[in-house]
């Protein structure tokens, strides 16, 4: 399995993987809408040989540091539980580190994403429309806010 950035040619294999673990075509199109307004900064996909297997993307949010939300994250029913999902968010946390982001956002399941270094205690002073059980952030530097508004991208506020 390789890790890398996505290219343009590999736009309609990530639409493939997004439609084919959600149950809309609204993370699909949640993509491609972050693509389209300059918002997607990282974006990754899992390789086996020449097949996209899975994909994550980290977008700009809007917050009281450089942030990026991490959304969405999917796999090939076919190649689930084999660390795919696992490799691609550490190497975006990575190259969001070395970029110089602050934090990273995420909404989702806190057994999954705590292994990653996400916490939602570090999250219950942030305000945004996610913010809940399930809202968490992971600080890449020692003296990232611990308040304040959190809003993810405009594409986010048009998901149906
Ligand atoms: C959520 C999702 C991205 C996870 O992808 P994945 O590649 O299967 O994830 P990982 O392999 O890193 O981890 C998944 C599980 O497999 C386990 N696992 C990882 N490597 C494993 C291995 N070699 N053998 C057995 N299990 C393994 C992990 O421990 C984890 O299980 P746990 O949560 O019960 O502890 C994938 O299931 C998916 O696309 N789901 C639908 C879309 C979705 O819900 N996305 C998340 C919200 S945006």
């Amino acid at each position: 399995m390789v890790i890398r950035e996505e290219q343009s040619s590999g736009f309609d294999a990530i639409r493939a993987v997004h439609l084919s673990a959600f149950p809309s075509a609204n993370e699909a199109d949640l993509v491609e809408a972050l693509r389209r307004d300059g918002d997607a900064v990282i974006s990754l996909v899992a390789m086996e040989n020449d097949l996209v297997t899975g994909h994550v993307l980290f977008s700009r949010m809007r917050a009281p540091a450089r942030a990026l939300g991490l959304a969405p994250v999917a796999v090939l029913p076919a190649f689930r539980r084999q660390g795919v999902a696992a490799r691609l968010i550490e190497a975006g946390l990575r190259m969001a580190a070395e970029q110089g982001w602050e934090m990273v956002f995420v909404l989702g399941d806190p057994a999954y994403y705590q292994r990653f270094g996400f916490g939602t205690g570090q999250a219950r002073d942030f305000i945004s429309p996610y913010a809940g059980e399930h809202f968490m952030v992971r600080a890449l530097v020692a003296d990232a806010p611990r308040a304040g508004n959190a809003d993810y991208a405009a594409a986010f506020s048009r998901l149906s």
